[in-house]
């Protein structure tokens, strides 16, 4: 259910155990030194994400071509979709999220010119990997369904490898708690270094214990952006989406990349948690063509 976690990664084979230790400490190489998260800017009228969207839930049958004539933009989305679509369902995301596993070729183009033009360059700083299909997310305003805490975490305990790093892409304005919350680097290896890195001990502490919760929201802060604008942030990072009880629905689109020196120098064979354990592999999760191949 919403607030409650999937599996979180266990290695408990000690050799894997001390490489992951070890790729925890390194990160990756391809990114610049900083916070461990860095807000970039891409320009909307050549990436216009959330015009392929609107289209896309017109063609999906989610919203009425009359409406998506009214409808400024994403964040008043709620005013116009059936509210039985919008109630966060046992994985955490609704039948709109749902159904944007597939998208059109229209927006496929677009988004592999973003990676290629936008992302590699500025993010992974060379050639990368990046993931297939991207997350497209919808938090629709005064959200329903949502149970339990937030759920802090990083992707490396739903088995993201340690070099990734990850784009975050809001197609509206997001304030408060519209906005997803993040922890800085440093914050986060605290927080991490507290349970010796043992994930499922710190999303247990997460939903059962408020003072961890507690630390957890006051080490963090909501990414509050405007549509054009984007998070990359070191895949260690402390990150939580909000309960959305605010007047704006937040639309956005997430982007995994893996330089391609760092995917070159994996030394564990990374798998998601979910139940279709996903290899995090070029050719599986990440598209088989790299970044600027495409
Ligand atoms: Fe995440």
């Amino acid at each position: 259910m919403p607030g409650v976690f999937h599996s979180v990664v266990r290695w408990d084979d000690p050799k894997e155990a001390a490489i992951f230790r070890a790729e925890f400490a390194a990160g990756s190489r391809g990114r610049r030194p900083g916070p461990g998260v860095t807000i970039c800017r891409y320009d909307p009228a050549s990436y216009p994400l959330a015009a392929l969207i609107t289209e896309l839930l017109v063609e999906k049958g989610i919203l009425a071509a009359a409406d998506a004539a009214r409808l400024d933009d994403l964040t008043q989305l709620h005013r116009f979709v059936a509210p039985e679509l919008t109630v966060l369902g046992p994985a955490g995301a609704n039948e709109v999220a749902r159904s944007f596993f597939e998208t059109n070729p229209a927006f496929v183009e677009t988004y592999h010119r973003l990676v290629r033009d936008v992302l590699a360059p500025a993010v992974a700083q060379g050639d990368c990997l990046f993931q297939r299909t991207p997350t497209i997310r919808f938090h629709f305003a005064h959200e329903q369904g949502f149970i339990g805490q937030p759920r802090y975490h990083n992707d490396l305990m739903l088995g993201h490898p340690p070099q990734c790093i990850n784009t975050w892409l809001p197609l509206c304005r997001t304030r408060g708690d519209s906005a997803m919350r993040i922890a800085s680097l440093e914050t986060s290896i605290e927080l991490l270094e507290s349970v010796d890195l043992d994930f499922g001990r710190f999303v247990h502490l997460v939903q059962n214990d408020a003072a961890f919760r507690q630390r957890c929201h006051d080490s963090s802060a909501p990414v509050e952006l405007d549509y054009g604008q984007f998070v990359a942030f070191d895949s260690r990072c402390i990150h939580a989406p909000q309960h959305n009880v605010s007047d704006l629905t937040r639309v956005s689109l997430e982007c995994r990349l893996v330089p391609l020196e760092d995917y070159a120098a994996m030394r564990l064979s990374y798998r998601g948690t979910g139940q279709r354990r996903m290899p995090f592999t070029r050719g599986g999760y990440y598209h088989e063509s790299s970044a600027l191949s495409l």
